[in-house]
């Protein structure tokens, strides 16, 4: 895989937004994956600047989502739904139209999870697939021992995640729901280039055992290390605890041609 050391999470939203841009130019009608958290934000504002700056025309692009509260209303401000058509699909001029994610409101989980698998074969899949990363090493909301083969399913999230995302819900824990949907390992790995920005501190161990560990469903972002075109873009925080940063800083800078990500 491919890990590219950045100052900053200014820059690590830049370059991956110029990657998308990219993306758009080749293939103005473009499958984005987009992820939600706190990480991915400064991708979001880059790539809106780039659409209201005229560098790129997103108008054709189409976004899904990664995972989904279950049983928040769709509507409710911190649905993944609300969030990604609020930080994602109205700053780049879209509409719902263009926007797909799982229903965390169906009455039947498990044929909701089979149908948006399926909704997103029928799209012809995922061009480029941004994620964060847990402090427990999820991906999408993957927790700790999913297979690495799972499919769009219902999940439990572990306390961990629920303390991490208590600042969405007020501080209040007691709001954050139990039980999410989730995209797949498996799912997640179909994407043609997954993308994988990590900044701070706090994710510098899942980071270094994600890239360095061994492939393992304990960590589930190291399912990464299977797939053939995956970017990790870190910050010098998020990049703390790798043995390898020094490598990865040279291969970067010396690379042979120009490849965007
Ligand atoms: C949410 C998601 C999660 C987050 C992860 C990190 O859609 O995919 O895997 O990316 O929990 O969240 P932040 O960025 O808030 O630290």
């Amino acid at each position: 895989m491919e890990v590219v050391i950045v100052p900053d999470a200014k820059a690590g939203g830049e370059i991956i937004a110029e990657a998308m841009a990219a993306l758009l130019r080749r293939k103005p009608d473009a499958l984005l994956g987009v992820a939600t958290g706190s990480t991915p934000l400064p991708v979001y504002e880059a790539l809106a600047g780039k659409v209201r700056a005229g560098a790129v025309d997103a108008s054709r692009a189409r976004i899904c989502q990664l995972d989904e509260y279950v049983g928040l209303p769709a509507d409710h401000p911190e649905s993944y739904r609300s969030t990604v058509l609020r930080q994602v699909v109205e700053p780049l001029g879209l509409t719902a139209d263009s926007f797909m994610g799982p229903d965390g409101t169906a009455a039947d989980v498990q044929a909701a999870c089979e149908a948006y698998d399926r909704a997103l074969s029928e799209a012809g899949g995922v061009d480029l697939q941004l994620l964060g990363i847990g402090t427990d090493g999820h991906i999408g909301f993957n927790e700790p021992c999913s297979s690495l083969a799972s499919r769009t399913r219902i999940k439990t999230l572990t306390e961990q995640t629920r303390v991490d995302n208590a600042r969405f819900f007020d501080g209040d824990i007691d709001q954050v729901p139990h039980h999410v949907i989730t995209q797949g390992i498996g799912t997640i790995l179909e994407a043609r280039h997954l993308v994988l920005l990590a900044t701070g501190e706090g994710k510098a161990d899942a980071v270094a055992q994600s890239v360095e560990g061994p492939v393992a469903a304990v960590v589930p972002a190291s399912a990464l290390q299977l797939h053939p075109h995956a970017t990790v873009v870190v910050d010098e925080a998020a990049a703390s605890k790798l043995k390898l940063a020094d490598y990865f800083r040279h291969t970067y800078t010396n690379k042979p041609t120009w490849q965007g990500l």
